[in-house]
């Protein structure tokens, strides 16, 4: 039976966190929250933990983990060449919502990376998930600690939905912060390659180094490429409902996802809408939700999980969802929009164009 935890980050109860890295050291599993999502912690240096991890989640065993530390001393245990540039986005970026690959020590065994010679290492700025990892032994697997297929944990609800049963321990320590997995940065190529988008943006990376690139297959452009970042070619994410993101300008994309509903209702379908506090009152047909703020984007990000899990449980067939812009945090937004759609977009002009006729 999963054991868990309510731990405030304000006042953490370190003897909760010591029977916690009791198990991880014991080769367990325990989710934690970190700022971005809740992950599914393991000893990052032990293979057999390695395959527990896979085995909860359901995750195919070639898409590797990342190693999480809690001081910047242990980085080169498992981690090799270090350039200056890893220091200044070390010194600038962590504790926080970055990943940077490396390639590995011999210490770090390829059941953690699936087989790669190349390491991800993080490291959280999230308190319980710091002192989970000091207590852990210092290097922590976590991927994000969903089922794979569904949408990343944002509470400890959403962990316990889909791993209860499965994991030694849940430690709840409330809502996380941002509410998308970090930024995964390349250091392994020259200039460092943005492989996933998160709250750090490349404007963000290139005020510390020169350049940074991004790989093209995340940017939602069809494209033949495997992304470089091996997870990123499953539709994870994935509500149940399939989900279609309405292309335009707030105005039109209000319209015909007006009209979608409309059609999609007198077909006898239940249909869910994902708005905004700027444009949720235009809307009166369907589930609608509201995903959080246009004027500020961090709500969005926040909130998105949360809302696909929302649908599941609404059962809805179909959803359809406004889209934002390409900017900050709403690159990262649209990346795992689209990734949730299977890529399904639709033209809010060509929408209204059909409707006349
Ligand atoms: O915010 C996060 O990063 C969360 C929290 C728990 O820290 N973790 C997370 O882990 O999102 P996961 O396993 O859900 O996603 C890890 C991603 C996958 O897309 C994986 O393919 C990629 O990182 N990755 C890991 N190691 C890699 C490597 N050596 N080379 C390329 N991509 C790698
Ligand atoms: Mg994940």
């Amino acid at each position: 039976e999963t054991i868990i935890r309510k731990v405030d980050k304000h006042n953490i109860d370190m003897q909760i966190m010591q029977e916690a890295g009791e198990i991880l050291k014991k080769g367990g599993l325990v989710a934690f929250p970190t700022e971005t999502v809740y992950g599914l912690g393991a000893n990052a240096l032990d293979e057999e933990a390695a395959k527990k991890t896979y085995a909860a989640k359901g995750r195919p065993s070639d898409n590797p983990l990342i190693v999480h530390i809690a001081t910047l001393e242990d980085l080169e245990k498992v981690a090799k060449n270090i350039s200056k540039d890893v220091e200044a986005l070390a010194n600038r970026f962590w504790p926080g919502p970055l990943t940077m690959i490396f390639e590995k020590t011999d210490i770090v065994p390829y059941g953690t990376t699936g087989g790669l010679d190349t390491v991800a290492v993080r490291m959280p700025s999230d308190p319980i998930a710091r002192e989970l990892i000091l207590a852990g032994g210092g290097f922590v697997s976590a991927p994000s600690a969903n089922t794979s297929g569904r949408p990343s944990p944002t509470t400890a609800e959403h962990v316990s939905e889909d791993l209860s049963g499965k994991i030694d321990m849940i430690i709840d320590g409330g809502s996380v912060d941002i509410g998308l997995e970090s930024t995964i940065l390349d250091m392994t190529v020259n200039p460092p390659m943005i492989l996933r988008p998160g709250a750090i943006t490349a404007e963000m990376f290139e005020e510390v180094i020169d350049h940074v690139t991004i790989d093209e297959t995340i940017l939602g452009i069809e494209t033949k490429k495997a992304p470089k970042a091996p997870g990123m070619k499953y539709r994870h994410y994935a509500p149940k409902a399939k989900l279609t993101i309405v292309e335009g300008n707030i105005r039109e994309e209000v319209l015909a996802i007006r009209q979608l509903v409309y059609e999609a209702i007198r077909q006898g379908k239940r249909v869910g809408i994902i708005a905004t506090n700027e444009t949720i009152a235009y809307y009166t047909n369907g589930v609608i939700k509201n995903i959080g703020s246009r004027e500020n984007e961090e709500t969005i990000a926040r909130n998105l999980y949360a809302i696909l899990r929302d649908f599941d449980a609404e059962e809805v067939d179909l959803i359809y969802s406004e889209s934002f812009a390409l900017q900050g945090i709403g690159k990262a937004i649209m990346n795992r929009l689209e990734k949730a759609a299977g890529h399904t977009r639709i033209s809010a002009q060509a929408v209204m164009k059909y409707q006349k006729y």
